[in-house]
């Protein structure tokens, strides 16, 4: 055995012995105890809906939906979402159009219209909720981690 493997298989063997976790932090994914004793379902989430944009978080993420959806069909034969955020309804509606890369299919070809691909809107987007984090989140914004960066003088970049 190696000496990292060992240390590792240390280190985990004394988390066991502590009856802890590895990841102190993780939430708990393993339900009540026993597993067969029956929990209330913890309470709805009230949905985000003041139609505020919301920051993207780095230029490529699908925004999140500010808007309600409830009640919004999105299958096999509708799809609510493009009734507003159709290139033809925008001015209607003042909806954001979808974007260009919408039109495109796996192959980079610019269709007429929405791509298949990219029709399930919620596959990507999704709306969010007042729900407190189950784990700290110390995401930072690309722009915060920038800022910190000592100027260089000469402007080599
Ligand atoms: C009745 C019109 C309407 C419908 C239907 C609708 N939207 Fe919207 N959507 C809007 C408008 C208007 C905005 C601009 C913000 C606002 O007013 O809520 C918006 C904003 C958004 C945004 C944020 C865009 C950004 O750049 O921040 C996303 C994402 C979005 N909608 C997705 C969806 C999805 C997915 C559906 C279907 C489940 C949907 N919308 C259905 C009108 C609509
Ligand atoms: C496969 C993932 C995916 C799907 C499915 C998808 N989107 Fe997007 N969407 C994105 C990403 C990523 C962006 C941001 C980058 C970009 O514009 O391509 C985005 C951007 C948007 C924007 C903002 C456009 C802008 O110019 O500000 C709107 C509005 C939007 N999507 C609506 C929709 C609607 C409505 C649907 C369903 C018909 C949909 N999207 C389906 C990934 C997706």
């Amino acid at each position: 055995m190696s000496r990292q493997l060992a240390l590792v298989t240390a280190a985990l063997a004394s988390c066991l012995v502590a009856g802890r976790p590895m990841a102190q932090d993780a939430p708990r994914l393993t339900g009540p105890e026993p597993f067969t004793r029956e929990q209330p379902a913890p309470p709805m989430q009230r949905a985000i809906t003041n139609d505020v944009r919301v920051t993207r978080n780095y230029p490529e993420q699908p925004p999140v939906i500010p808007h309600a959806i409830e009640g919004y069909a999105l299958d096999l034969n509708a799809n609510k979402c493009m009734s507003c955020h159709a290139r033809k309804f925008t001015e209607q509606t003042q909806a954001p159009m979808i974007s260009v890369t919408h039109f495109q299919d796996r192959d980079g070809n610019t269709l007429g219209a929405l791509s298949p691909r990219r029709y399930v809107c919620l596959s990507c987007h999704v709306p969010q909720t007042e729900a407190r984090p189950l784990v700290e989140n110390r995401f930072t914004d690309m722009d915060a981690l920038s800022e910190r960066e000592p100027v260089n003088g000469r402007g080599g970049r």
